[in-house]
């Protein structure tokens, strides 16, 4: 049994220190790995990246993390990501990283992830080039995400990682002029053909906490939605096969 404490949305910066360093504290006794799932700051300044680094430099157990778009707002995605990196986080871009819990591998694939929408909605590859660029980058990361999960194919556990939702259920709630501007069901589509045992995602802090991808759970931990400062998940790894159970709070 590997537990997982994933979160997103935390918006670190200065005000916050003391929640974050409460919570990272306390979330080294209940959890083997984290998992923060984008907008790791307020504004993406490197200095509030700083709060969450010095909050995970203390931890003994694996950080993964994903970039939101609060993160790249500064212009300095590159320097947010070092400063985490930095203190041993490791930041996904779309990439993987595996580690060793409990005699179990787990493998993690992660993307920020983009817009474009869900059936019903969706961004078209049609028109200007603006436009259809903003659809290729949502193409890069769907891309992104099935090469990662090539990658990890061999792990007992695999997650996907992103910011952005791959599904409509879980951003329910927010107004549904802006669910195209929320993420993209492009992005379940290599979750699908290659197969996971979670994911997590934030961005819709209005959003709702469950959804899937045919068998597989999609969960919002955005702390907005999940109340909380973690949401721990217990996996069960069994090779080729895996069961999620929800439990809560953290
Ligand atoms: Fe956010
Ligand atoms: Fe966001």
């Amino acid at each position: 049994m590997i537990r997982i404490a994933a979160a997103g949305d935390i918006h670190a910066s200065e005000a916050i220190r003391d929640r974050v360093d409460s919570a990272f504290e306390r979330v080294e006794g209940e959890a083997d790995v984290v998992l923060l799932a984008g907008d790791l700051t307020t504004t993406g300044e490197p200095d509030q990246a700083m709060v969450l680094a010095d909050a995970c430099r203390r931890l003994s157990i694996p950080v993964f993390a994903v970039l939101g778009n609060h993160d790249y707002n500064a212009g300095r995605p590159d320097d947010v990501a070092a400063a985490l990196a930095d203190a041993g986080v490791h930041v996904l871009e779309r990439s993987s990283a595996t580690c060793e819990i409990a005699d179990l591998r787990l493998g993690v694939v992660g993307a920020k992830g983009f817009v474009g929408g869900f059936p019903g909605c969706v961004l078209p590859d049609f028109g200007e080039p603006l436009l259809r660029e903003v659809y290729a980058e949502t193409g890069r990361d769907a891309e992104a995400i099935a090469q990662g999960l090539r990658e990890i194919v061999h792990c007992d556990l695999r997650i996907v990682l992103l910011h952005y939702a791959p599904v409509e259920a879980t951003v329910m709630g927010e107004p549904a002029g802006i669910h195209v501007l929320l993420g993209s069901h492009r992005l379940a589509t290599p979750i699908a053909e290659y197969g996971a045992d979670l994911v997590v995602h934030g961005h819709a802090h209005a959003g709702s906490f469950e959804g899937s991808i045919g068998q597989i759970p999609v969960y919002n931990v955005a702390v907005h939605v999940i109340g909380r400062d973690f949401w721990i998940f217990d996996l069960e790894g069994v090779r080729g096969r895996s069961e999620v159970e929800v439990e809560g709070p953290a």
